[in-house]
């Protein structure tokens, strides 16, 4: 069966087999001419040039929104993850009876980093033990006590790729007053989301992993309902109502633009829409499946020789990566890239397979992962 996901859009497929999506993902090469217009731009300058540079970023917002279920004006972008993290924390005062931020031990080490930086602000960090390779969703929804502000959950592990039930930790989040902030880097591309359905407050993610993008675009939706109330203390000249008045902001944008800051990152949007463009066309469901089938082909193979698997089997608890633990599993990952096998490791062999992989070459990287096991025994 074809991949999902046409191979002939994704150059590095014929360069290497490229099982590394949950680090970095294939550019699509309908990047390149963007590069080549953006180039050709800069040297004919003229400042309305800004206008449809402008108007690029708008769209790549506007197809952001569509491919998680937000409304229109919800979603900001920014250079990563963690500013647009730190951003949002500052919209909140920690003095007034809430001061927890509830991440788990599963978190990206981000966001535990920036929680502990607003102590001096007033919150307290509290971080919730899980299971190495998964969330006990139900220990963890029990976890929440009052004047908690914040509960940030990974929707999907960077270490195993587990997957968190949203919905179910949002409901007793909620039921305690506290917001719910998703990282989906790790589930966006490669799981369909859609955040009314998560019933998440705030979702973050960024574009050159399972999206197909470029790095330095990281991306924010905020629930609708919540935007009136967001004064960010990190801001910039772009929050306010009308930036292009160049007079004194006072008063904030009505939409998510209010928690930009300066001058957007342009080129990093342009260069993500193939990427998101390709997935939107191929449908998130026969994604999802495609990465289903190759990823069970991993663990079924894994187990057959011997190697742990710290995903969980349940394809309703796992998003695309599959991570495998035996001895010497860092120079093996090591070494596999050096035969043309590229996939990352941290603290496990971490196996991630997208739309465009083949189950043929899941075959020939399972040969090559096993040989290599027995040359390091
Ligand atoms: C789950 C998760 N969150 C966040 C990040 C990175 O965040 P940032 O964009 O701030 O570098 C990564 C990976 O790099 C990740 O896997």
């Amino acid at each position: 069966m074809n991949p999902p996901l046409d191979r002939r859009f994704f150059p590095v497929v014929e360069r290497c087999i490229y099982l590394n999506n949950n680090s970095t993902g294939a550019i699509h090469a309908g990047a390149q001419s963007v590069l080549q217009r953006y180039y050709e731009t800069l040297c004919d300058w003229r400042d309305d040039a800004v206008e449809s540079w402008w108007s690029e970023l708008q769209a790549y917002r506007t197809e952001l929104e569509g491919f998680i279920g937000a409304p229109s004006g919800t979603v900001v972008t920014d250079a990563n993850l963690s500013t647009l993290m730190g951003r949002l924390l500052t919209c909140v005062d920690f003095n007034r009876g809430r001061e927890k931020i509830l991440p788990t031990d599963l978190a990206f080490p981000t966001i535990p980093f920036i929680a502990r930086a607003f102590r001096r602000y007033g919150a307290k960090l509290v971080s919730v033990k899980t299971d190495v390779s998964s969330i006990d969703d139900i220990q963890l929804a029990e976890s929440f006590v009052v004047n908690t502000a914040i509960v940030c959950l990974s929707h999907a592990s960077f270490t195993t790729g587990s997957l968190t039930d949203i919905r179910f930790v949002a409901e007793r989040a909620h039921a305690v007053g506290a917001w719910v902030v998703i990282d989906a880097y790790q589930s966006l591309g490669i799981v369909p989301v859609d955040v009314e359905a998560l019933d998440c407050d705030f979702l973050l993610g960024g574009a050159h992993k399972w999206l197909c993008g470029s790095f330095e675009m990281g991306f924010l939706y905020a629930r609708k309902e919540l935007i009136p109330s967001l004064e960010p203390a990190a801001t910039g000249w772009i929050a306010g109502d009308n930036p292009l008045s160049f007079s004194d902001q006072i008063a904030w944008a009505p939409d998510a633009r209010r928690l930009e800051a300066g001058t957007p990152l342009i080129l990093p949007a342009m260069l993500s829409r193939p990427g998101l463009a390709a997935l939107r066309s191929a449908g998130m469901g026969k994604v999802r499946q495609h990465s289903l089938d190759l990823t069970l082909q991993i663990m079924n193979r894994a187990e057959q020789d011997d190697l742990e698997v710290l995903t969980p089997r349940p394809s309703t608890k796992r998003a695309g990566t599959v991570a495998v633990q035996f001895p010497n599993a860092e120079t093996a990952c090591a070494r596999l890239a050096a035969k043309g096998f590229v996939v990352s490791y941290r603290g496990a062999l971490r196996i991630a397979p997208h739309g465009y992989n083949t189950s043929e070459e899941i075959d020939q990287f399972m040969d090559a992962l096993i040989d290599v096991r027995k040359e390091l025994e």
